[in-house]
């Protein structure tokens, strides 16, 4: 197999393409004085099983995809399995007012007419599996985001609402404790209302856990809610630490800990997923 990176998870690819005892191909990148994007996948392709590696967390990223996959398809790729650790857009789903598009529907398309089969990692919502026509794999990467906090003191592990409450009760399950999940209510579409569930909080140690901290405002809610009463340690994980706005920095400066995996590489990506992609490859 030849692993591809793109230019959103060259890390990750190569610690990939490590495990597997892969080849790793060089890419040539630039940019033409317009502004548009050049790829150039240096590797010798022809007839070999290649896993192009990259997200979709912006624009820039899925352009950058579907060249290197087009790539490798002319350079006489045999089977192509486009491996997105980050899928961005997944959480437009579904149309929630009229005009709005399906977004992941639109990403799922656009991925898989350049290629033969999908892997991603814990997408935000598993319907967009639904869209796709060929097949299309997405990785649970919960035992190792757990294993991260084996060995620590966790009194609980809590949800920021219910919709992370399946991850938050299977993590509990692993680390031998409970699971809760705090009472998220939208009011509009810029306020949301928290409510802490009814529990013991002075001097204890919780674990928050989400799939995707984005701007960071769920988590920075949450944390301010369990000091105010009174728990004294605070670790918050979660598989994709997108932080807009460098909001990492705000949740590193509240918490006692703060593990997001290498979906996204970054200053707190400590946990890796390479192990679970490698596995899935090689399956
Ligand atoms: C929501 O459904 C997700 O699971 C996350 O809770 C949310 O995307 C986090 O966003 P933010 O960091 O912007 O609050």
């Amino acid at each position: 197999m030849l692993i591809v990176p793109s230019s959103s998870s060259e890390t990750l690819a190569s610690k990939i393409s490590e495990l597997l005892r892969s080849g790793l191909s060089e890419v040539e990148r630039k940019r033409f004085p317009d502004g548009e994007m050049y790829v150039r996948v240096l590797a010798e392709m022809e007839g070999k099983e290649v896993a192009v590696i990259g997200n979709t967390r912006n624009d820039a990223d899925l352009i950058e995809l579907l060249l290197l996959l087009n790539a490798c398809r002319e350079a006489g790729a045999g089977k192509l399995i486009a491996v997105i650790p980050y899928f961005g857009y997944a959480r437009q789903h579904m149309i929630y007012r009229d005009g709005e598009p399906v977004s992941s529907k639109v990403m799922t398309k656009c991925i898989e007419e350049f290629s033969d089969e999908i892997i991603s990692v814990e997408i935000h919502n598993e319907e967009t599996l639904h869209f796709a026509s060929k097949p299309f794999r997405n990785i649970s990467v919960i035992d190792t985001m757990s294993r991260h906090f084996l060995g620590q003191k966790i009194d609980y592990v809590l949800a920021p609402d219910d919709g992370a409450f399946d991850r938050a009760r299977k993590m509990a399950e692993i680390l031998g404790t409970r699971a809760h999940y705090i009472d998220k209510k939208r009011i509009d579409s810029k306020s949301v209302e928290m409510h802490l569930p009814n529990l013991e909080y002075d001097g204890k140690s919780v674990l928050l856990v989400d799939d995707i901290i984005s701007t960071g405002g769920t988590i920075i809610r949450a944390v301010n809610l369990l000091r105010d009463r009174g728990v004294s340690r605070i670790s918050v994980n979660a598989v994709h630490g997108v932080f807009a706005r460098e909001s990492d920095k705000t949740i590193a400066s509240l918490v006692d800990d703060l593990a997001v995996s290498d979906t996204i590489d970054g200053p707190n990506s400590t946990v890796s997923v390479a192990e679970n992609i490698s596995r899935s490859l090689r399956s």
